[in-house]
């Protein structure tokens, strides 16, 4: 019998939508795709769409449901040829509610969406409170755990993650903050030893009454060591990508026989013990 595969390449890709250019934003990553055959390919957060939703009906009309709405098809068709998944950051419909979502496709067939649980600044008005849930998707042996931006502020959604078998954190982003998440990601991806992926985008959007946002760029792959593995610049669209071991990932010993997730206490976390 052929040993389980361990080793997978995956790609994070950086863009910079323009605001309510859906068709556009879909031909500018069918550009940016089109040579990029990575086992996992993650896309920034709403990345057909762009971010700065005036108000909550805004937010409705450019949502689209999951699998059928445009980025969706797209991401079934570029996984259909790289025969691998995607994650991308999108606006969910569903009914009357609205969510920030990440959808999560493998091979040409829908995996499911992750909806955001920590919302930033003004997202609170234009979107639903999501459940969640925070999960792990699975395609040819490589586990998958999704969120989404600033969730990268709670260790406690990494942490989740990585309990249920992440080996890769895909994070779809949109961040704003000077580079503290990308600085935090290389202790989140340490601290778990696991892969993340974090594709953010670049750019300006300004759509009163929301401020002026300057997208930071700075996207990132880091490894279970705790180190970069491939950067961007704060500008300019990149795609860039990295070896994952999963045979790494899933050693969480890191000295003279410490587990880490052995060893944790759980019963003396007080207040947060999962
Ligand atoms: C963010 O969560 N998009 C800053």
């Amino acid at each position: 019998m052929a040993s389980p595969r361990t080793v997978f390449t995956v790609a994070a890709v950086q863009t910079e939508p323009v605001f309510g250019a859906v068709e556009a934003n879909l031909a500018a990553l069918d550009h940016h795709l089109a040579d990029v055959g990575a086992d996992l390919i993650v896309l920034p957060e709403l990345c057909s769409t762009g971010y700065s939703f005036q108000d909550r009906a805004e937010a409705l009309e450019l949502a689209e449901t999951f699998p059928e709405g445009p980025l969706s098809q797209r991401l079934l068709a570029w996984s259909a040829r790289t025969g691998g998944m995607l994650v991308a950051g999108f606006a969910e419909r569903e009914g009357e509610q609205v969510y920030n979502a990440a959808a999560v496709v493998a091979a040409g067939e829908p995996l499911g969406t992750y909806r955001k649980l920590h919302l930033f600044g003004f997202e609170r008005e234009c979107y639903d409170r999501s459940e969640g849930p925070l999960r792990v998707f699975e395609h040819e042996g490589l586990r998958v755990g999704v969120m989404i931006c600033f969730d990268w502020m709670f260790p406690e959604a990494a942490r989740t993650l990585a309990l249920q078998g992440a080996d890769v954190i895909a994070h779809p982003s949109n961040l704003v903050l000077p580079g503290w998440c990308q600085q935090a990601m290389l202790v989140r991806a340490l601290e778990n030893r696991v892969y993340t992926l974090t594709a953010n985008r670049t750019g300006t959007e300004h759509r009163p009454p929301r401020p002026e946002l300057r997208f930071t760029g700075l996207s990132r792959i880091a490894g279970p060591d705790g180190k970069a593995l491939a950067d961007a610049a704060e500008q300019d669209a990149a795609v860039l990508s990295a070896s994952v071991d999963t045979t790494v990932s899933r050693c969480k010993t890191i000295a003279s026989g410490n587990d880490v997730f052995a060893e944790r206490r759980q019963h003396d976390y007080r207040g947060w013990a999962p």
